[in-house]
């Protein structure tokens, strides 16, 4: 027996339940892991509260993002044995557990020069901040950005990767420590949308230019208005909603807007060819071991304390990454 956090219905971070479970045997394909470090998302949250459907129903094991020690392989494993490091980002769920059996296809291995804490927090958000800039929209020197939420998981690790990139970075953040957190990763300029109209901000920072670019994981408090930031033809990038999703609106109001473009992106569609996830998570790990990116554990949690973390992550009360140690 083994403990993991379980959900038997949705609801608030009260349902996230301590429970002794079986992690079960690998099969063929599938890898009998023991997590080290297990990072905590925004998506954690959206399984729990039901704005995404539970992968696998329930009870659901929650958490996509985590890294550990191979303990067993199964059949037609042959890249993989016990004692290997390895990380991992998925859709599936099933990463707030002491032990899991996973599909090794999800996994790869962690480099030398990485800690498990370190993996743990950027898989799945430096693999999101990879595909964001490299392959949604590819964000080239001389490019001006701008990202929602700059102070949060995905924003510190995205900050310092657009400023390696040689863009002008803007965000937004809901504190004054919290911009003083995004400038010391990549941000050259932090709005605070609590206090500030961000688009008149963003006309004043751009002399009336604008962006080339929006990232916005914020949702529904930050539009209509972040498509306001925007260049004629530039590119709204919509990839989550924690404030709430984004009402539905007319294709005519991208027109209107400047022949905008507009996409809806997810990581998972991104890295589902076993290539692109290798390619992904190898273009991480090279910046971080380079230096040009620095990880740092922001929050730590022990895994029983789930609720708790989730709370903090919903309340605004985190920054960075947060990791549940099991
Ligand atoms: N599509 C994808 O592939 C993908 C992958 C990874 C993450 N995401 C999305 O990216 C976003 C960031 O994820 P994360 O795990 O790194 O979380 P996070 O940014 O650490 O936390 C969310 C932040 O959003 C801001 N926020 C604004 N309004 C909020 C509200 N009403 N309630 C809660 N937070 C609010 C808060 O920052 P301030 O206090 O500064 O406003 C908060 O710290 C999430 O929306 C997530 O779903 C999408």
């Amino acid at each position: 027996m083994s403990k993991a956090i379980r959900i038997h219905a949705n609801g608030g971070p009260e349902v996230l339940t301590y429970e002794d479970t079986d992690p079960g045997r690998p099969g063929s394909g599938q890898i009998l892991i023991r997590h080290t470090a297990i990072g905590l998302n925004f998506i954690d949250v959206y399984h729990r509260t039901g704005l995404y459907p539970p992968p696998g129903g329930f009870p659901l094991v929650p958490g996509s993002e985590a890294a550990g020690v191979v303990l067993e392989v199964g059949q037609d494993v042959d890249w993989l044995k016990p004692g290997d490091r390895i990380a991992y980002a998925t859709n599936v769920g099933g990463a707030y557990a002491e032990q899991r059996v996973i599909a090794a296809g999800y996994v790869v291995k962690v480099p030398d020069g990485i800690s498990d804490e370190q993996a743990a927090a950027m898989m799945l958000k430096g693999m999101t901040a990879e595909y964001l800039l490299r392959r949604t929209f590819k964000v080239k020197a001389g490019d001006t950005i701008l990202f929602h939420a700059a102070a949060g998981g995905v924003g510190l690790i995205l900050g310092q990767w657009a400023r390696y990139l040689g863009a002008t970075v803007i965000g937004t953040a809901s504190s004054a420590d919290k911009i003083e957190l995004a400038k010391a990763h990549g941000f050259d300029h932090v709005i605070n949308y609590k206090e500030q109209d961000f688009v008149a901000g963003v006309a004043a920072l751009t002399g009336g230019g604008k962006c080339d670019v929006v990232y916005d994981s914020v949702g529904n408090d930050t539009f209509p208005a972040s498509l306001d930031c925007l260049k004629p033809l530039g590119m709204f990038v919509s990839f989550g909603q924690s404030s709430g999703s984004i009402p539905p609106f007319s294709m005519s109001l991208l027109a209107q807007k400047g022949s905008l473009f507009a996409t809806r992106p997810t990581l998972f569609v991104y890295n589902a060819k076993r290539e692109d996830l290798e390619a992904s998570a190898a273009a991480l790990f090279e910046v971080v071991l380079s230096g040009a990116i620095e990880i740092k554990i922001n929050q730590r949690y022990a895994l029983k304390d789930a609720g708790k973390a989730h709370s903090d992550l919903e309340g605004r009360r985190t920054k960075g990454t947060t990791i549940l140690i099991p």
